[in-house]
């Protein structure tokens, strides 16, 4: 069993990659893919680089050249759940693509595949789940949370819902309230996650999206963003590694 991870940028990969033990490093089209160990199971982890067309190549190359058998994305996003703040981490039940659209009366509907919601693995993210839960029980968690009351992140809460993805990076309440009203239980927005779990759904690999919430997706979101962005592969990693073990 071999698992894919991805993250979009090289800040939310971080610390990551001294965890692969016996690694070595393939470099394709620009991207290093890095094999190795992660708590004894296989691992090639990937910096996808930003957005839903370099997040399905990335995730089309670990399949079709690394034969992964499953998919785990990692990484920040814009809050939009009425209750989820800025340090709580969202695992996705599907991803819609809040960019796509045909018509006024058929929007986000992707066709030939014919739905709007990709659905995301339920074993692999209860997996998922399971592993977040006890990450933010765990003393590391503790200790992260003493990291972060600096920047004003309390302990966080675990949710599950929809991952809305687009290229766009979302800083606006009226485009926010718009993807809020038109997706239902959408918890987070981001870049890549649609794109992620439409490769691996066409494939037939599981896949599991994990995202940190960095921001709200409103006029302040620049700001949070830069802040948060750095530390984001602290809780990556130890999601990672509890998963894995
Ligand atoms: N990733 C993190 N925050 C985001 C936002 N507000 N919009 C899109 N992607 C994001």
């Amino acid at each position: 069993m071999t698992y894919g991870i991805i993250c979009a940028m090289p800040e939310e990969f971080g610390i990551l990659e001294k965890e692969i033990k016996n690694a070595t490093t393939l470099s394709l089209y620009g991207r290093d893919f890095i094999s190795g160990e992660i708590e004894g199971k296989n691992v090639v982890a990937v910096v996808s680089r930003i957005g839903k067309v370099a997040a399905a190549f990335t995730t089309a190359i670990l399949i079709e050249k690394f034969k992964v058998d499953a998919v785990v994305f990692c990484g920040i996003a814009g809050g939009l759940g009425d209750n989820v703040k800025i340090g709580d981490i969202v695992i996705g039940e599907g991803c819609v693509q809040h960019d796509f659209y045909l018509a006024d009366n058929d929007i986000f509907r992707i066709p030939l595949l014919n739905i709007s919601n990709i659905p995301c693995d339920k074993v692999l993210s209860k997996k998922c789940l399971n592993a977040t839960k006890s990450f933010c029980k765990s003393e590391k968690s503790a200790e992260l949370c003493d990291f972060f009351k600096e920047i004003g992140v309390t302990a966080p809460a675990v949710h599950t819902g929809i991952i809305a993805s687009g290229d766009q990076f979302i800083s606006d309440s009226a485009r926010k309230a718009w993807i809020k009203k038109k997706i239902e239980n959408v918890k987070c927005v981001e870049m890549e996650g649609a794109a992620v779990a439409q490769a691996c759904f066409e494939a037939g690999v599981p896949c599991a999206v994990i995202r940190v919430i960095s921001d709200c997706a409103d006029e302040g979101a620049d700001v949070s963003f830069d802040k948060f962005v750095n530390a984001s592969s602290l809780y990556s990693c130890a999601i990672i590694k509890e998963l894995l073990k």
